[in-house]
């Protein structure tokens, strides 16, 4: 349904109300996510605390933690900082939880003990200063909070950018990043100052400072030094940019100079259509504010119901046939084409390449008015994603079109079962201890160009045994990339078994440069999780 007008108003009151609802609750126990209001009682009543499991953006039977005792939802810094205090005198594990916009049981360890601190309600934006280039936020804001703020002030975040509903925290914890090789594009790469809850229960300010092995280890800490309570953040002044789309065969991406094609611009990333052997080529760059009137939007995610079912109906059949499969992916690639963006003012769509718009709104964007999206319709996914020298980006490609074709000459087609394709995106070199794209480690790999990430998100079927059609080729995938190439997991997108796999390729002087910061903020290791076990920082 569109809502010209009103559209950017009712955003703006959803926020606000958000707010409110925020600054009047106080840190009591909330019970899990996944639990059922008529358990809570239950679970705060009793002394014998029962566990549950706390889950993902997908809801229930896609956990981020098998078992969690308790909820807690603090509304300002200082509550956050009497949890950890508490915890840190019962000797309880604890981690803190943004919007659970990650795959996998990673976020903690399956000790039942666990508590989560999310951190919605603290989301105060301040000290907000264009001249100096920063701003304060808290744990809980999202990126979508922070540029309308922004936005209203003539001021940006550049491309330091994930996705709308995350939170920076979270992002900046676990090493995200957009798709860049020529601009910074990890989140952490725009903080200026992280501050954290350690494991006595003290708050600590790590300034940027790449001589500092505390700060190389803030900078992407998957959580392991305590919850970040709030960041000093750099800001730019607001600007416009473009945003423009190609269609490449299969043989310019794998046989061209992926490096030549990506690096010219702000930001630029392929999605993959492996059945029709073609590649979406998209890219973005600023431009002079009045070369256009558009305000264009952007929407990944957007889908009414009724495109929702049409495609879990295909997608589940495609679980048994490789024909749905087939089709879908050509409906999806044609979907993709035109411009996934509409009129910020309007709501119409768009249909002609380039767009512009303020940067934001073109580089990420949001919902559109009425609409929901994949998850809240019940289209679940999984997802695999490593990252590799980008002078090694061909040969990885190459690679994993051979396994595509290994598995066609067995007559099984393999295809995207994902809206958008398979994501390959880039990631400017960025240097601290964990980062997916650090660089002068010991595996010896050139990753000084910067990396390429393969990132293959696929439906999760609701029928059946819930198993991917052909589920053991994800797997077998992952292994042999991990096997054959130096490359790096994204900390949210992996399995732990990935995790397992993958920790070879990290630098053992880094891990251990790493484990000694954790050693003095985390003495009890109160904040230890699954990835910092497996990699041997826990
Ligand atoms: C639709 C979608 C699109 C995405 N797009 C991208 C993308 O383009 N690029 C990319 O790199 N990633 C992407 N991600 C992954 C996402 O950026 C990360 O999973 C991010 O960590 C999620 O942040 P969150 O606020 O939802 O945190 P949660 O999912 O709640 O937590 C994730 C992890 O961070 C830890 N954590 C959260 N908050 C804090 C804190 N304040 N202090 C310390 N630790 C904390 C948690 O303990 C947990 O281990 C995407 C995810 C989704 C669902
Ligand atoms: C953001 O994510 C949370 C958790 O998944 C969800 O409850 C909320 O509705 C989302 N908000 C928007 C605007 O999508
Ligand atoms: C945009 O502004 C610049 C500088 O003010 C000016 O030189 C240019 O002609 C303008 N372009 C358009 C398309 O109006
Ligand atoms: C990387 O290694 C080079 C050569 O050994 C060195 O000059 C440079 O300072 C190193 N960079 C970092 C960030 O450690």
């Amino acid at each position: 349904m569109a809502m010209p007008l009103g559209w950017a108003a009712s955003m703006m009151a959803m926020t606000l109300s958000a707010y409110a609802l925020g600054s009047h609750m106080s840190p009591e126990i909330q019970a899990p996510l996944g639990v059922e209001p008529s358990e809570w009682s239950k679970l705060t009543a009793t002394s014998e605390q029962k566990a549950a499991p706390y889950n993902t953006f997908d809801g229930e039977g896609f956990p981020a933690c098998n078992a969690v005792s308790a909820v807690y939802e603090p509304s300002s810094v200082d509550e956050m900082v009497q949890i950890v205090q508490q915890a840190v005198k019962s000797n309880t594990p604890v981690r803190a939880s943004g919007k659970g916009h990650m795959w996998y049981d990673t976020m903690c360890t399956d000790d039942p003990k666990t508590t989560i601190i999310r951190t919605e309600n603290v989301n105060d934006i301040y000290d907000f200063d264009l001249e100096a280039g920063s701003v304060m936020i808290e744990a809980g804001v999202t990126f979508f909070q922070l540029a309308e703020y922004l936005h209203a002030r003539g001021a940006s975040v550049g491309y330091a950018l994930v996705n709308w509903n995350i939170t920076l925290a979270g992002s900046v914890a676990m090493g995200a990043h957009r798709s860049s090789l020529r601009e910074d594009s990890m989140v952490a790469a725009g903080a200026l100052e992280i501050h954290i809850i350690d494991g006595s229960g003290s708050l600590r300010k790590v300034v940027r400072d790449e001589t500092d092995d505390e700060w190389l280890a803030a900078s992407t800490s998957l959580g392991l030094l305590g919850p970040i309570a709030r960041m000093k953040f750099r800001i730019f002044p607001d600007f416009k940019v473009y945003a423009k789309q190609e269609t490449l065969d299969e043989d310019e991406v794998l046989d061209g100079d992926i490096y030549g094609l990506i690096s010219p611009y702000a930001t630029a990333n392929f999605w993959w259509w492996p059945y029709l052997r073609k590649f979406h080529y998209r890219y973005y760059d600023p431009v002079p504010t009045n070369t256009s009137d558009q305000e264009g939007f952007q929407s990944t995610f957007s889908l009414t119901r009724t495109e929702a079912n049409t495609a879990l109906s295909l997608l589940n059949s495609g679980k048994y046939f490789a024909s749905s499969n087939r089709a879908i992916e050509r409906l999806f690639f044609t979907l993709w084409n035109p411009p996934n963006f509409h009129d910020k003012i309007t709501d119409k769509a768009i249909m002609t390449w380039p767009v512009y718009g303020w940067n934001y709104d073109v580089l990420i964007g949001g919902l559109y008015p009425g609409y929901g999206t994949e998850w809240d319709f019940g289209l679940r996914g999984y997802t695999l994603e490593l990252a590799f020298p980008v002078t090694q980006a061909n040969a990885v490609l190459k690679r994993v079109r051979q396994a595509f074709d290994d598995e066609a000459a067995k007559g099984i087609v393999m295809t995207s079962t994902y809206r958008s394709g398979i994501n390959i995106k880039f990631g400017k070199a960025y240097f601290d201890f964990l980062g997916q794209v650090t660089y002068n480690t010991s595996d010896g790999a050139d990753w000084s160009k910067g990396a390429m990430m393969f990132d293959f998100p696929s439906f999760k079927p609701s029928v059946g045994d819930g198993l991917r059609f052909n589920e053991p080729f994800y797997h077998a995938l992952a292994k042999t990339l991990i096997d054959e190439f130096p490359c790096r997991p994204h900390w949210t997108k992996n399995t732990r078994d990935v995790f397992r796999l993958g920790v070879k390729h990290l630098d053992p002087g880094y891990l251990k440069r790493f484990k000694a910061v954790r050693e003095r903020f985390d003495p009890k290791g109160l904040f230890m999780s699954v990835v910092g076990q497996i990699i041997g920082v826990s």
